[in-house]
């Protein structure tokens, strides 16, 4: 099992980085428990060079090779291609996530129109000074669904301005908790049983890029996986029930027609 925790703040002892570890700490004797090799990786995204997006839609348009910076997402995206799990955390920052995170989220932004993450799960993880994270878990959510990741759950911690080492005691439950649910969700490939919301956030996709030119890139590659086919109902083969894969089309295609 591999597992790539995504650190979105610049401080390497802060409640972001604690909080991971102890999901990790956990998620290992797990692994131990069950005998399940696991690889867990830590990447803080202020160690890497990472570039503000530019705006030029080149990557929608002609595919992300396209895209002029040469930095390191290209590396952190080969690292994401290759693990069945990532772990999501930001600290809030004025009621959203950090720029860190935000930046990352920009530069993948082409993974909306081309989802490619699906087959993985993801779990985003929020801390925050003394206000509520809910707002910062949806944009979270809103960017990993968009993407096809199967969304385990979120949390949220409550840690003020620095959380001191004595005090973490306090949140092993909810990070065991975490541990769990990521370590339950990838051995028992969770992901091939989507949700609803994801059945539905196909649906409007398929809706939307069969109305594309078929000579634009976003249209090829929906068509290249047999994605615009009307009886195609996710990205991958599924386990769904065929009443909520039933459901899930009917609501993307009201969806689509009254809202998109
Ligand atoms: C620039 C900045 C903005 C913040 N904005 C908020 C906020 O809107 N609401 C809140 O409750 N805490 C806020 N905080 C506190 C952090 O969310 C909180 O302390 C977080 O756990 C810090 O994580 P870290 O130690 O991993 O960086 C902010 C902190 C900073 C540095």
């Amino acid at each position: 099992m591999k597992i790539l925790a995504l650190v979105g703040s610049n401080r390497k002892k802060g409640n972001t980085t604690r909080i991971v570890q102890l999901i990790e700490t956990r998620m290992q004797s797990l692994a131990q428990q069950h005998d399940t090799p696991l690889e867990f990786e830590t990447i803080f995204l202020g160690d890497l060079d990472i570039h503000p997006c530019r705006g030029c839609r080149l990557c929608f348009d002609r595919g992300e090779n396209a895209c002029p910076l040469k930095d390191d997402i290209v590396s952190l995206r080969a690292k994401m291609d290759a693990v069945d799990g990532l772990i999501l955390a930001s600290p809030v920052y004025v009621d959203d996530v950090s720029g860190l995170v935000k930046t990352w989220m920009d530069r993948l932004a082409f993974v909306c129109h081309r989802p490619a993450f699906s087959g993985k799960c993801a779990y985003p993880i929020a801390t925050v000074g003394g206000s509520s994270p809910n707002h910062t878990l949806r944009t979270m959510n809103a960017a990993l669904l968009t993407w096809g990741f199967h969304l385990v759950g979120q949390a949220g911690f409550k840690m003020g301005a620095l959380a001191s080492p004595d005090e973490m005691e306090r949140y092993e439950p909810e990070a065991t908790k975490v541990a769990e649910a990521l370590f339950r969700a990838v051995s028992q490939r969770h992901a091939s049983r989507p949700a609803l919301v994801s059945l539905i956030a196909f649906k409007i996709q398929q809706l939307a890029w069969q109305r594309e030119p078929p000579d634009s890139y976003d249209y090829a590659y929906w068509d290249g996986r047999g994605w615009l086919a009307n009886e195609r109902t996710f990205y991958t083969g599924h386990r769904a029930h065929p009443i909520k894969v039933a459901l899930a089309r009917l609501l993307g295609a009201v969806i689509f027609r009254f809202v998109v």
